[in-house]
């Protein structure tokens, strides 16, 4: 094992898989000294090989090192590998580089300032392959300061972007994030599924179906602002014109692979706002909060999908 001599900057990173050894390969052509360990040591060679030095243990990288990327699989991994570790690490920065709950999140903060370091919390929208070009974002959470200190290296990774002091930030805006790109996705898929059924060619179907998916994109600023002001203007269509849509969509869905994308609680949503005299307003309002009013016992009760308003 190659000793570790003193460096006044250091990288530990901890877990060489696909996104570690994309980091430290990106790190190590930056110029920086780099410390390594993996679970598996033949997967950190090609980046020894590179210039990265080895150590014996997580334990002894992170002791040698000034920041700490801990890009493991899960922060069940991130948990065992703070576990191992003891005695006063003040003056480190440790970054949690996975896919985590904000639960998680605030569990390794806890951890690493009880062992004198600062915490950060990074959700990587990155493959790989994109680590270290204009395409990569990661997200930051946690220690201002240590975000600060550590800005230039981060900025070598992808362009950094702190998301709130708060540990669980970044955790919150990544799943968020990929919970988006779900339903998005799924949401074509829920189209493509029931065109095909229907015995509608695919190929043509999606064509228009990109248009629609651009709508979302194009609204997307004016529906946050909306939520910001708290006014929802009906926009394209009132909230009882969506809920006759939405209506036929969860008839047209009944027995899809994918269910019914959880219309029925957006439907009932939508029908508490029009007890309420809301039928006017946009989409948006389905988020908004539903007031409860000093002559109701309860929230509005929500009608029967497919009950027609007027038997309210
Ligand atoms: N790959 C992507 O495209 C991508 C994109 C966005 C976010 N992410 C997130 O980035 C994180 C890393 O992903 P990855 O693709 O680099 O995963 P990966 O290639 O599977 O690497 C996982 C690393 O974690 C180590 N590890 C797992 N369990 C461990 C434990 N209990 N103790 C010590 N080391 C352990 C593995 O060591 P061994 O080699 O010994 O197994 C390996 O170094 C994940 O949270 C993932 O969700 C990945």
């Amino acid at each position: 094992m190659t000793e570790i001599k003193a460096s006044e900057y250091r990288i530990a990173v901890i877990g060489t898989g696909a996104i570690g050894s994309a980091v430290a390969r990106r790190l190590l052509a930056g110029g920086h000294d780099v410390v390594v360990w993996n679970r598996t040591a033949s997967r950190s060679a090609t980046l020894v090989d590179a210039g990265a030095v080895p150590a014996g243990s997580a334990g002894e990288a992170v002791s040698s090192a000034t920041l700490v990327l801990l890009t493991l699989t899960d922060h069940v991994a991130v948990r065992q590998c703070l576990a191992e570790l003891d005695g006063d690490l003040s003056g480190r920065t440790i970054v949690a580089m996975c896919t985590g709950t904000a639960d998680d999140a605030k569990h390794a903060a806890q951890r690493v300032t009880a062992l004198g370091a600062s915490y950060l919390d990074a959700g990587i929208q990155a493959a790989p392959e994109m680590i270290g070009t204009d395409a990569a974002t990661i997200l930051y959470s946690g220690s201002r300061p240590a975000f600060e200190r550590h800005r230039a290296v981060l900025g070598l990774l992808s362009t950094p972007h702190f998301v709130g002091d708060a540990p669980q930030a970044a955790a919150i805006w990544d799943l968020t994030l990929f919970g988006l790109w779900y339903d998005a996705q799924l949401g074509l898929l829920r189209a493509l599924d029931t065109v095909r059924e229907a015995g509608i060619d695919v190929a043509e179907f999606v064509d228009t179906a990109v248009g629609q998916l651009g709508h979302v994109v194009t609204g997307a600023s004016t529906t946050a602002s909306e939520l910001q002001r708290g006014t929802y203007p009906a926009g394209p269509a009132t909230l009882a014109e969506h809920l006759t849509v939405i209506r036929h969509l969860i008839a047209l869905r009944g027995g899809q692979a994918l269910g019914d994308g959880g219309l029925p609680a957006v439907a009932a949503r939508i029908e508490a706002l029009m007890a309420q005299g809301r039928e006017g307003e946009g989409l948006t309002a389905t988020i908004a909060p539903i007031a409860t009013t000093t002559n109701q016992a309860s929230p509005a009760q929500p009608v029967a999908v497919g009950q027609d308003q007027h038997e309210q």
